[in-house]
């Protein structure tokens, strides 16, 4: 079973065939709300929407911990998180979907690890490839399955939000080398590599990052709700070609 993770602009996924809910707890507090579990393209999912289902949670108080457990528990084959992001390198203009192969981590205070307290073994995991290689390339083969265009290169930034970055720090997370920039990419991918379990992103590009193209001056919400919209209808088709392959 695939799991889903929506992020802004993708509470809930039309395509799906609800055929339950289930609110759980697990030992780091409760998830961003109830699973959903249906079908897509007779496939079974588990869908969780990460700002729960009203959009009330801002990135730096989602429960990842809770999150990345709750989907675990549930065996899940692979977690595909879709997200929305600004824009930085000259070829992310909004409307682009991109499926990102690394990422810098700028947010701070979040809690990014399952392995602390107790007497737990000190444990490092390996994340030189912090996305899956398979999972990436079903996402990759599914657009292309499907005539959506992807990038399929980016380096994504996770910032620490809720506020969108100044201009200067856009020139500073492109001079660091980074593509496309958002607010909810870690700790949810260093958790789900904790947990084992295979993890890659669908990147929506909603507006430029500040300072770029027509955010030179300033970004506007209502051009971000309107491309987001455009553009998850073209991942919600991904997700089901993704889906009938699984
Ligand atoms: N910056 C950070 N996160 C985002 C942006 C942005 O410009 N757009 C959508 N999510």
């Amino acid at each position: 079973m695939l799991a889903i993770i929506g992020g802004s602009g993708l509470t809930q996924l039309s395509i799906l065939d609800v055929s339950r809910r289930l609110a759980v707890r697990t030992p780091y507090g409760e998830p961003s709300g109830a699973l959903t579990f249906g079908r897509i393209a007779g496939e079974d999912v588990v869908f969780l929407a990460r700002h729960g289902y009203g959009h009330t949670i801002p990135p730096h108080e989602v429960n990842y911990r809770a999150n990345i457990w709750a989907l675990k528990e549930q065996k899940v084959e692979g977690v595909v998180s879709v997200t929305s992001v600004g824009g930085i390198r000259a070829d992310m203009q909004p409307g682009v979907v991109a499926v990102p192969h690394q990422i810098i981590d700028y947010t701070w205070g979040r809690k990014n690890t399952y392995f602390e307290g107790g007497e737990q073994p000190v444990t490092h995991i390996d994340f030189t490839e912090p996305y899956s290689a398979p999972l990436r390339r079903r996402i990759i083969d599914a657009a292309r399955a499907c005539g959506e265009p992807v990038v399929e290169n980016a380096v994504y930034a996770a910032t620490q939000g809720p506020r969108l970055e100044t201009a200067a720090e856009i020139n500073r997370i492109e001079r660091d080398g980074v593509d496309v920039v958002g607010m909810t990419g870690m700790p949810e991918a260093a958790l789900a590599r904790e947990a084992e379990l295979n993890y890659a992103t669908i990147a929506v590009v909603a507006n430029f990052a500040a300072g770029r193209g027509d955010s030179l001056h300033a970004i506007r919400m209502e051009d971000i709700e309107q491309v987001l919209q455009q553009s998850l209808a073209r991942v919600r088709r991904i997700i089901e070609k993704l889906a009938s392959r699984a």
